[in-house]
């Protein structure tokens, strides 16, 4: 991404901590005198909002096919009105979840991943996004009651298994998740700020 705006994504899987640390890092940076936008998807957008209350529902699971392309739809809307405008005025934009959710959630299910990887090319890349790494049994543990149709462990593994080969794929860094909270925010706050110091150290265009 070109500007001093930067995008950071946060994955991993349900229970994993992502809107907790989001909460951490927005507020760390903030101190530090950076402009941050919190945002996740599915977004606030129409579709986004119809794929929330989807996820609530204990209905029978639309096709998974149908469900990568309903993302995808909310996705370019999250790119358009929210994340692009933000880095446009070079602020720090962190979402929960992002394409990388598409292959591992849909991935589990059998949808094929290059079709997935092919209609979220649209989506820029993050400058940094982040595996929350833990096991099912430890996450799911941790919610206090079952919140959206995917928190079953035997699904979770396998969400777990795509997110693992995408950062054998250089996709995704990981961060093991399973660890006391405090050590878990440290980490990522010396990942960003490396970043940010890298990106301010790059010569102007
Ligand atoms: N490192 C940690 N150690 C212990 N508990 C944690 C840790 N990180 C998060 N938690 C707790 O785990 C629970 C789930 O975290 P959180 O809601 O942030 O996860 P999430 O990834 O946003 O989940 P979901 O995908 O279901 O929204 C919360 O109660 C949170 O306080
Ligand atoms: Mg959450």
């Amino acid at each position: 991404m070109a500007g001093k705006g930067l995008f950071i994504v946060l994955e991993g899987i349900d229970g994993s901590g992502k809107d907790t640390h989001l909460k951490f890092l927005a507020k760390e940076l903030r101190e530090l005198g950076y402009t941050v936008v919190e945002t996740a998807e599915p977004s606030r957008d129409r579709v986004g909002t119809f794929l929330k209350r989807y996820a609530k529902m204990n209905e029978e699971r639309l096709p998974a096919e149908s469900e990568a392309l309903l993302y995808a739809s909310d996705r370019f809307d999250h790119v358009k009105n929210v994340i692009t405008p933000a880095l446009l005025r070079d602020q720090i934009v962190i979402s929960v979840r992002y394409y990388y959710s598409s292959m591992a959630y849909q991935g589990a299910v059998g949808v094929d991943l290059d079709w997935i990887r092919e209609m979220n090319r649209f989506a820029l890349r993050p400058d940094l996004a982040v595996l929350l790494d833990i096991l099912p049994e430890y996450s799911l543990h941790r919610l206090k009651r079952r919140r959206s149709i995917y928190e079953d462990s035997d699904y979770l593994r396998k969400v777990r298994d795509i997110y693992i080969r995408l950062v054998n794929e250089g996709e995704l860094v990981k961060v093991d998740a399973d660890r006391p909270k405090r050590v878990v925010q440290g980490e990522l706050l010396s990942m960003i700020q490396d970043l940010v110091e890298r990106r301010n150290a790059k010569p102007g265009p």
